[in-house]
């Protein structure tokens, strides 16, 4: 849906009583995926479709009662388009009210969908309203077709990712399509299933068959039948062997080790539809008043924690990108400060709740000076969203460890995006020059990927050294936020002593910590000086600390302990070497056997100030 990360759960029933009750239960299941407002569509023979939705958690939706429905489709939604109103709830349908949709992803082309599909009156703000509407023209214009093949022309005309269920009034069967975005079915005596994850019908069956991109498959309570390019296809069958607890985590132990590995598709979510490599710009769906940005003299960035140090990459970039002046304050010491123009500068929170008590504090006082104000945010409808002048969303999709991963990139992405956006409309960056950023950004999920899969070298490096007595996080330029974060992720879910340093200044004080027992972890990409900081890494060795390097591709420091490779992606390698210090610190503290997702002493959303 315009709501990245929804999740559906369905089912498809051979008649017999509670269609309603499963997807209802499996709904709750899913809640993990997006709790801000979920609804059903239910078809039976002589009742017709169905529609019940409403904004809040699943338990808050009354799935109305009908007793020959022989199938269901149901959406829990986390926004991205459109706040979390009962309008913008899933399932979403067409004019006359025949065809139901959900949907989990993003339409990017669905602004063009709309004004092609001007005689359609269109209820809610989301993307995925254009699918049931298109549905509706595919069917009006061949009245002898079926969902099947409305659903397989739609696909022609979406851009984007998404996995969607259809259902239609007099047609028994669920209609599936997958494009970036998971759909798995699962078969028991009785019903077919189909949802997001497995966790959603894990009660019923454990024997699953996994789409691919491309699939279309049809749901009826007698099996499925799945097509790739129009031909019949056997995906197979797999047996999940996972406990419900596990399966939630899509498999892997924490939430947090799942998070750090949805980084691809989290970034793949951030920057669709936003990027105009070629043309060198980008798209975020903001416009700033006539003339604002051509004054503009400074930007503000106020956030705490993570978002904080994203901020802080984001500083260097705006002045790099946007020709602009750009200080970042920790929001709870931010004041306006006397002697600035408030109508040229611009205040950027950046928060990943949206709900920080401190952040938003800041963000008072800034529109209480008469501040412009920008929030970037991952949750829609958040507090910071009432409060701001604009807003762009980063589309991670739920974040539930309280270490903040996957949220720190996307933040990261979209502030990059932010400024080259200004950068480009203030006439201070060329097209020629916004390109090789934009296709940094193009290339930083496969870049992300391809440090994932090296997981199990970071594994052993956190085993060799994950018992030492501090450790020591260096780097310069856009590595030191990344140095500062990588030794806040440590701290915060291992308990260990590590600190964050600019490199250049361990030798001001802070090499008297230095021992045999305390590594030091290097950033040396692009972006970071990293010449000069191995220099200051070689100081450290010298007084017997180990090193361990996160390495542009293709160049080489010998004397390093460990050396992990950063794919070239320009000035977001930074940002990818430290998906190898979230893997350090989630493998350290897990060998210690920490509370890994609710760390002591922390909470996800920190509300007071
Ligand atoms: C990061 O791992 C922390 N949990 C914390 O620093 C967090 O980033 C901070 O509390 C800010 O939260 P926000 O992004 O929701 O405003």
């Amino acid at each position: 849906d315009g709501d990245a990360d929804g999740g559906e759960g369905t089912a498809s029933d051979g008649g017999t009583a509670g269609v309603g009750d499963i997807v209802h239960e499996g709904l709750r299941n899913l809640e993990y995926r997006g709790y801000d407002s979920a609804g059903v569509a239910l078809v039976g023979e002589t009742s017709g479709l169905t529609v019940a939705k409403r904004s809040g958690e699943v338990d808050n939706l009354t799935v109305p009662d009908v007793p020959d429905a022989a199938l269901g489709v149901g959406h829990t939604r986390w926004s991205t388009h459109g706040p979390p109103t009962d309008a913008n709830a899933h399932p979403h349908t067409d004019c006359v009210g025949d065809v139901a949709v959900v949907h989990n992803g993003i339409v990017e082309n669905h602004e063009t969908l709309k004004q092609e599909l001007a005689d359609h009156e269109f209820t809610s703000d989301t993307d995925t309203e254009v699918i049931p509407h298109l549905i509706e023209e595919e069917l009006a214009t061949d009245p002898g077709l079926g969902l099947l093949d409305a659903v397989r022309s739609v696909e022609d005309r979406l851009e984007g990712s998404y996995a969607i269920c259809a259902v239609r009034e007099g047609d028994d069967r669920i209609v599936v399509a997958r494009r970036g975005s998971p759909l798995v079915l699962g078969r028991d005596d009785d019903a077919t299933f189909v949802a997001s994850d497995v966790t959603a019908f894990l009660e019923h069956t454990r024997d699953v068959t996994y789409l691919e991109d491309g699939d279309v498959a049809a749901l009826s309570a007698e099996g499925v039948e799945i097509y790739a390019d129009g031909d019949l296809v056997d995906r197979g069958v797999e047996t999940v062997t996972w406990e419900a607890d596990a399966a939630e985590k899509g498999g892997y132990e924490h939430y947090m080790r799942k998070e750090i590995h949805e980084q691809p598709e989290a970034l793949r979510q951030t920057i669709a539809g936003r990027l105009d490599v070629d043309g060198g710009d980008v798209d975020l769906d903001v416009s700033f008043p006539p003339g604002f940005l051509a004054d503009l003299e400074e930007i503000q960035i106020v956030a705490c924690g993570t978002s904080n140090y994203a901020g802080r990459y984001a500083a260097q970039l705006f002045e790099e990108l946007s020709g602009v002046r750009a200080t970042v304050e920790i929001a709870s010491e931010y004041e306006f400060g006397a002697g600035r123009s408030p109508d040229r500068t611009l205040v950027v929170a950046v928060t990943q709740s949206g709900e920080t008590a401190d952040t938003l504090g800041a963000v008072r006082r800034a529109n209480a000076a008469g501040a412009r104000t920008f929030a970037v945010t991952n949750t829609l409808g958040s507090t910071v969203t009432r409060e701001v002048d604009d807003t762009a969303f980063i589309r991670a999709g739920p974040e539930i460890g309280v270490a903040a991963t996957k949220t720190f990139a996307s933040q990261v992405a979209t502030l990059t995006m932010l400024a080259v956006a200004i950068g480009r409309e203030r006439g201070a960056l060329a097209a020629a020059d916004a390109r090789p950023v934009l296709e940094g950004l193009r290339d930083l999920p496969g870049a992300v990927q391809q440090v994932l899969d090296a997981e199990p070298k970071v594994r052993e490096a956190a085993n060799e050294y994950g018992d030492s007595e501090a450790f020591f996080f260096v780097g310069r330029q856009l590595g030191v936020p990344v140095a500062l974060e990588g030794a806040l992720k440590l701290k915060e879910i291992s308990y260990d002593h590590a600190e964050g340093f600019a490199a250049g200044e361990l030798k001001h004080g802070p090499l008297a910590l230095v021992t045999p027992d305390t590594p030091v972890l290097a950033v040396l990409t692009d972006g970071s000086r990293a010449d000069e900081t191995m220099n200051n890494v070689t100081e450290a060795q010298t007084r017997g600390a180990p090193a361990i390097g996160c390495v542009s591709a293709g160049e080489e420091y010998a004397t390093l302990d460990v050396s992990l490779p950063v794919p070239d992606v320009g000035l977001v390698e930074p940002l990818v070497a430290n998906v190898y210090l979230q893997l350090f610190a989630y493998h350290v503290a897990n060998d210690k056997g920490r509370s890994i997702d609710k760390p002591r002493n922390l909470a996800k959303s920190v509300t007071v100030e």
